[in-house]
């Protein structure tokens, strides 16, 4: 079965509600692929999630940038997979390299994170991704094999998972992954979850890239045969991020 790409626009902590409207209506004038084509997606931050989602065209899917662990209650400032069931927001990003770094969010949360927003049937973008130091010292592959494994522990049905895989010193730092790099990781990633979940998963599973991609780079990186799409950070803000949606083309 071919794997649909898939391309979420992140837009992180950043934004005014005058902004937020104006990259809305950017992105409502786009011209991009249909539907059958590319599966587009934009996370703004917890409190614009509503208006964006009212104001976005519907072939556009909103995603939140992150939900509770399990359900919600007394959890000061948490918002639970629940709400956003409520709200019809459909997708989650879990276990972006910011949170996992600035707030210790560890292999193992991270995976119970997936397995609880699985379960009450959000669709799940889940990051995993080496440090510089890890890719010098070799350790890349067996950094993202433990963050994959950590969510396939708790995950049984993979129908509703996307892996982002974003290498943190790509991040925000204009050094985008070469094309061989990132298709080098994304093949052994697919590798490890043929041997280590099943031959259909790896098959169907997307893996996305995530690390300064542009309008400039990013037609190279799709035309890796592992690259599944694109988590784009700084970019998504951008009138750019519509040439990124028209990369296949
Ligand atoms: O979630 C997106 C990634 O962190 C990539 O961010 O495109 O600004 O490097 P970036």
């Amino acid at each position: 079965m071919a794997r649909k790409f898939f391309i979420g626009g992140n837009w992180k902590c950043n934004g005014t509600l005058e902004e937020v409207k104006k990259i809305v209506s950017m992105l409502n004038e786009a011209e991009i692929p249909s539907e059958n084509v590319v599966e587009v997606f934009v996370s703004p931050p917890f409190v614009f999630l509503p208006l964006v989602e009212s104001l976005l065209r519907p072939d556009f899917q909103v995603a939140a940038q992150n939900c509770w662990v399990r359900k919600g209650g007394a959890f000061t400032g948490e918002i639970s997979a629940e709400m956003l069931v409520n709200l019809g927001i459909p997708c989650v990003i879990l276990g972006h390299s910011e949170r996992r770094s600035l707030l210790n969010e560890s292999d193992e949360f991270v995976g119970d994170k997936v397995a609880y927003a699985l379960s009450v049937g959000l669709k799940v973008i889940a990051c995993i991704g080496e440090t510089l130091q890890q890719r010098e010292s070799g350790s890349t592959m067996a950094v993202v094999a433990a963050q994959t494994k950590a969510i396939a522990e708790k995950v049984s049905n993979w129908a509703n998972v996307v892996l982002a895989y974003e290498p943190v010193w790509a991040i925000g730092t204009g050094k985008v992954a070469t094309p061989g790099q990132a298709q080098e990781v994304h093949l052994e990633l697919r590798k490890w979850l043929h041997d280590s979940v099943g031959a259909e998963v790896a098959a169907t599973t997307r893996i996305i890239y995530g690390g300064s991609v542009n309008g400039a780079n990013c037609r190279e990186l799709a035309a890796q045969p592992d690259i599944d799409g694109f988590l784009v950070g700084g970019a998504s803000l951008k009138p750019e991020f519509a040439d990124i949606i028209r990369s296949l083309t």
